[in-house]
């Protein structure tokens, strides 16, 4: 697709769509990753003389609800852009949206109110597509976190002017290629979290894609169980067996190499605090159940580490909101990160707990790429077409 690059931008108004959907809590933003790995396509915009609109979803509001409004992003991004003014419109379409277009200068920025206050966003209604490309002359997406979602902003909008991806889009895009599509091997992928049944998919396209697939959080749980191990009290999805044992036949075909949990941290209840144990799988007392990977594991997958040229990760190995169970999330994060930095790992992280879980255990900004996207990156793990990055392609 083309970028910046392609556009010749002076004197024109770019719209820009961004996910400014960040956390927030009382009004402020608790998290600003999002609003920072945009600020350098708007900055850019801005300085090459564009009259830059900044569109944006906030939650998932059913019809105009003031408190999802994103008045409250203005100076957040503002901070960002290193304090240049953002003019703010209270609709993203009409008069009131024009009216604040028309008073840019070149290099000015605008946020428009929150484009799901319609319910033409969400519908991907052309009419409403129109309606936002009367605003401006050219459009860049730089939302690849909202690009599995095919809606007017996302989706629409790209067929109704000229478009490009943003710096953000484009590093997000390129850094995915090269982890998954085009991959130095051996590729190592680390898949975490609590469910099987919510990353069948994700399971199922990883195992012909990588060549050492580990499984940790819950959901190793219930590839243990389906094995025959005893799990104790641990969650587990006992009525995804049969499932689990397709996973690994389809793995074995593809000649995929599963990793699952040799060791356990156990205890009687998920609580800080709390008395815990190290055993071997097969000797998870019944009334314990597992909360991370033990240290047998842990020292297992760095090996495989340190073997790879390329490792895709999604997904705590643990309950790592609860320490002591963060230990084997934390102790793989950190090796991922020296072997980037020392042996050339190319290391690719992404999806909502798995930001969360890097940037506690401090290695966020040491890693080869973390994606800022949750589910869009789930979706792309699964092999899925995103309808926002195939509507810039078609352009
Ligand atoms: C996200 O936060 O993952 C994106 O902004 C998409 O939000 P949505 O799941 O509400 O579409």
């Amino acid at each position: 697709f083309r970028t910046l690059d392609d556009l010749d931008v002076a004197g024109q108004v770019v719209l820009v769509r961004a996910d400014l959907n960040v956390p927030m809590a009382d009004g402020r933003v608790t998290d600003a990753t999002r609003i920072e790995r945009l600020a350098p396509t708007l900055v850019e915009l801005a300085d090459r003389g564009a009259k830059v609109v900044v569109l944006s979803h906030f939650g998932r509001p059913k019809g105009k609800d003031p408190a999802l409004s994103l008045a409250p992003l203005v100076a957040p991004l503002s901070a960002a852009l290193g304090g240049r003014p953002v003019g703010f419109a209270v609709d993203c379409i009409g008069l009131p949206a024009a009216a604040v277009i028309d008073q840019l200068a070149p290099g000015g920025i605008a946020l428009l109110e929150n484009l799901r206050f319609h319910p033409g966003e969400e519908k991907n209604d052309p009419a409403f597509a129109k309606a936002l490309a009367a605003l401006g002359q050219l459009y860049v997406n730089d939302a690849f976190s909202a690009a599995h979602r095919a809606h007017a902003s996302t989706e629409g909008l790209a067929h109704l002017l000229p478009s490009a991806a943003g710096r953000l889009m484009q590093a997000e895009c390129e850094a995915l290629a090269k982890a998954l599509e085009t991959p130095e091997k051996p590729v190592v992928a680390i898949v975490g979290g609590s469910k099987v049944s919510t990353k069948l998919d994700l399971l199922q396209n990883l195992v012909t894609k990588v060549d050492r697939l580990v499984i940790g959080g819950a959901m190793a749980n219930t590839l243990l169980f389906a094995r025959g191990v005893d799990v104790g009290a641990s969650l587990c999805e006992r009525d995804m067996a049969e499932t689990c044992r397709e996973i690994e036949a389809a793995a074995k075909a593809a000649g995929c190499t599963l990793i699952l949990p040799v060791d356990a941290v156990v205890a009687a209840k998920l609580a800080a605090g709390v008395e815990t144990a190290t055993v071997a799988i097969d000797q998870v007392p019944s009334d314990r159940m597992i909360l991370d990977v033990g240290p047998a594991t842990v020292a297992a997958i760095n090996a495989q580490l340190a073997e790879a040229r390329t490792l895709v990760w999604n997904g705590p190995l643990g309950a790592f909101e609860t320490p002591p169970f963060d230990a084997a999330t934390v102790a793989v994060a950190r090796e991922a990160a020296r072997l980037t930095a020392e042996a050339g790992l190319v290391s690719v992280a992404g999806g909502g707990d798995t930001v969360a879980a890097l940037a506690a255990a401090g290695v966020e900004e040491r890693l080869t790429y973390v994606s800022t996207a949750g589910g869009a990156f789930l979706e792309w793990l699964e092999g899925r077409s995103l309808p926002g990055v195939e509507a810039l392609r078609r352009r």
